[in-house]
């Protein structure tokens, strides 16, 4: 019941962006997810900057930015200065961690996020965690939506979970990919505080009905 819904945008209907935006913001989405694809970091194109900047302007909604893209430290005060909330970059996407969070140092209320793919372990982030707000666990492959939930990412969340007790840490962990009314109860009993979701959602006549049913 408690769990932040962040609708992500790339399931909405192109071609009226900033009316979705609108409409899921009345609907109850707590944040707006937007997916940045390169292309390059994955298979797929999608949104940039300008296309943040213009969504700013439709609602007041944390803007949750989940970029997939390489070179993230290159990037990154573009999105800031576009109008993003909160900032998620791939650890798969840069050799150089530190290199990232220098690039977050002037924008200080902006959010810290760490996105991991479903091949890649854990231990991989656990370093980083000190200096993180949110935790972004894939539970599709990274590039496209409206695939299937996997499930076998459960343990990473708990582990997340687990280790922000053990440490004192208050960062929050969320969940994207193949969130819907089956794959939801089994993230929030793993301990999801946000759960993204964009085809289920956005493919309803009725958003609203369709968070509702997310929370539970
Ligand atoms: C996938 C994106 C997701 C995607 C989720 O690369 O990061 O945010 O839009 O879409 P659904 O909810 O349809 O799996
Ligand atoms: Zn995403």
């Amino acid at each position: 019941m408690s769990s932040t819904i962040a609708a992500s945008l790339l399931a909405a209907k192109l071609s009226e962006l900033g009316s979705e935006v609108e409409a899921a913001d009345k609907a109850g989405s707590d944040w707006m997810h937007l997916d940045i694809m390169d292309g390059h970091f994955v298979p797929n194109l999608s949104f940039g900057p300008a296309t943040v900047q213009a969504l700013r302007g439709r609602t007041r909604k944390p803007l949750d930015v989940h970029l997939m893209i390489s070179e993230p430290a290159r990037y990154l005060s573009r999105f800031a200065e576009a109008g993003a909330d909160r900032i998620s970059w791939h650890i798969e996407s840069e050799d150089r961690p530190a290199s990232v969070l220098a690039a977050f140092k002037p924008y200080k209320k902006i959010k810290k996020g760490l996105a991991i793919k479903p091949a890649t372990p854990l231990r991989r982030i656990l370093g980083l965690l000190e200096k993180i707000d949110l935790a972004l666990v894939m539970t599709v492959e990274p590039g496209f939506g409206g695939q299937k939930f996997m499930q076998e990412m459960m343990p990473k969340i708990s582990a997340l979970k687990a280790l922000r007790k053990e440490r004192g840490l208050k960062f929050l962990i969320e969940v994207d990919g193949g969130i819907d009314v089956h794959s939801a109860p089994l993230a929030l009993d793993a301990g999801v505080d946000v759960m993204v979701a964009g085809t289920s959602i956005f493919a309803k006549a009725n958003y609203k009905n369709a968070i509702q049913a997310l929370r539970g």
